[in-house]
């Protein structure tokens, strides 16, 4: 069995511990739905945040020959196709940029999956130099997500874990 231990304390204090478990329990495995079906389920037992998944880079017939299609994830019911450039996850992947929405309400195009959704944070899977997907977190609180949580989510991503 596999178990997570998370300390109390601040975001800082939770991720240090966190981070380094996550990369322990997808270490050697190469199924990518596997670990990020892993990573979404820790990032939601560690911090009980409303909803945390990927959406996955995928060819299709669209204008950009590509949308983000809904992958693992742990929280409500979402939307499963979302365009280059559009909502907050689409920005991310255009600008190939982690993007920190403090309230959902206050960024144009943002794509409301569920109304107690208040702020957001998408982070890019870059691999081979492309954006192969994208980390989307919901929080039901606004204002939820900083630089923190920016920094350790990226050094997660772009850790030695199979994502694609
Ligand atoms: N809010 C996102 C859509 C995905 S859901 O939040 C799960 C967006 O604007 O891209």
């Amino acid at each position: 069995m596999e178990t997570l231990i998370i300390p109390n304390g601040n975001k800082e204090q939770i991720y240090k511990a966190l981070i380094p478990q996550i990369i322990a329990l997808t270490e050697g495995e190469d199924d990518y739905v596997a670990n990020m079906a892993n990573i979404s389920a820790a990032l939601k037992e560690a911090f009980g945040f409303w909803w945390v998944g990927f959406y996955i880079v995928r060819n299709d017939s669209s204008q950009h020959g590509s949308s983000l299609v809904l992958g693992p994830f742990q929280g409500p019911v979402a939307c499963t196709r979302i365009a280059y450039g559009r909502g907050v996850c689409g920005t991310c992947w255009k600008s190939e940029k982690s993007v920190i929405v403090p309230d959902v309400d206050e960024f144009p195009g943002h794509i409301a999956c569920s109304s107690l959704s208040k702020s957001e944070i998408v982070v890019p899977v870059i691999r081979g130099g492309r954006i192969t997907a994208v980390l989307d977190i919901d929080s039901d609180k606004l204002n939820d997500f900083d630089d923190t949580d920016r920094r350790w989510l990226e050094e997660l991503l772009s850790s030695d874990i199979r994502l694609t």
